[in-house]
């Protein structure tokens, strides 16, 4: 089998961070969600890996963090898309790359708990020509949304229905075999302007082909806000290991499951966990609490933090109050400014969000 990954999309409801990351590359519990999902598809034993991106600065980015996909142990081959016009126009363009085998497709900007491999066995060993996963949401009209009769069969699949008639959403990850490339090529865009890749699976249903639904029943999460960020984070940190590669001196109280990356150190300071703080960062003086993840070298001093994403090179210094529930950018300083007039002197980015006690 083959994989293939969607890692396009501008992800504007995670602006400003997405003005400069790609935001499959926004790690979660330190891992950019991109390389989870590699990984995920790599322990399913799939090695030839297509990444569908986009034709922008952020597909540049994704080439450069993942490469040709020896670190994970894969072969990647990069297919462009040169618009967003949908999931299933993103399988069209993958036919060259997929050839005639079968292939499970994962959306680059997804984290499920428990990864994908024996969904990939049953999917392997089985005749059916499409495996699709269902999972119970709350608001069904974000996403896709699929109805099933009384044996359990898949009668019906909407995308984003005004009025949903069943509570079970497609989580981004869809296994197919060769006729899927006729279902891409027979049906005509959205309302929304794209190739939906619900509407080819109704195709399948429709043209007799053998599409079989798994429900899942542990968490999973579609990274497209910052508070599905950190929930994201929550459930992975919920997961990690206690693990202190770093420097813990003696003044300082490591609490719960924590990992504390090489060359981290922590210094008079108290770490709550769940809670992973990146190689070469230091904690001073302050307090980190439960479901946070500090990146790499940031500096964090004299200050308090908890149920947060602060990402690489950022310094939080000498701030009084307790941040939390937030989600912090690339290189960011906050620090207290002693020059007169008192006042919060704020520089950020287009659609920053910051609030304020
Ligand atoms: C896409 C699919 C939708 C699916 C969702 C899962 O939606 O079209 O069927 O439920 O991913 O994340 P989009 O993210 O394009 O709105």
């Amino acid at each position: 089998m083959k994989g293939l990954i969607l890692s396009g999309g501008k992800g504007s409801r995670l602006y400003p961070i997405t003005y400069t990351n790609a935001k499959q590359l926004v790690p979660v519990a330190n891992k950019p969600v991109l390389f989870r999902v590699i990984e995920a598809i790599r322990d399913a034993g799939i090695h030839d890996i297509g990444v569908v991106v986009g034709i922008d600065d952020n597909a540049r980015q994704i080439r450069e963090a993942v490469g040709d996909g020896h670190q994970f142990g894969v072969a990647v081959t990069y297919i462009p898309q040169e618009a967003p016009l949908g999931l299933a126009h993103a399988v069209k363009i993958s036919q060259e790359f997929l050839g005639d085998d079968r292939f499970v497709m994962f959306l680059g900007d997804n984290v499920i708990q428990g990864g994908i491999s024996d969904l990939i066995r049953r999917f392997e060993t089985s005749d059916w020509d499409s495996q699709v996963v269902l999972t119970p949401v709350d608001e069904p009209q974000h996403y896709g949304v699929a109805e099933l009769d009384e044996s359990g069969a898949i009668q019906k699949l909407v995308e984003k229905p005004r009025q949903p008639r069943s509570n079970l959403a497609l989580v981004g990850i869809y296994m197919f075999s060769a006729p899927i490339f006729q279902a891409v090529n027979s049906i005509s865009p959205s309302w929304r302007g794209e190739l939906e890749i619900t509407d080819a699976i109704q195709w399948l249903v429709d043209h007799g082909y053998r599409v079989q639904p798994h429900i899942h029943r542990g968490w999973w999460i579609d990274t497209g806000k910052p508070i599905d960020m950190l929930e994201a984070n929550n459930r992975v940190l919920d997961e990690i290991e206690h693990h202190i590669s770093g420097y813990v001196d003696r003044d300082s109280l490591v609490n719960g499951k924590v990992t504390v990356g090489k060359g981290a150190e922590i210094i008079n300071s108290v770490i709550r966990g769940p809670a992973i703080i990146g190689e070469d960062t230091r904690i001073v003086n302050s307090y980190v609490g439960p479901f946070t993840s500090i990146y790499h070298d940031c500096v964090i001093e004299d200050s308090e933090i908890e149920h947060s994403i602060v990402l690489e090179h950022c310094r939080i210094v000498d701030i009084p109050v307790r941040i939390g529930d937030s989600l912090i950018g690339r290189n960011v300083t906050i620090t207290r400014s002693p020059i007169k007039p008192k006042a919060h002197k704020l520089v950020l980015g287009d659609n920053s969000q910051v609030g304020i006690l």
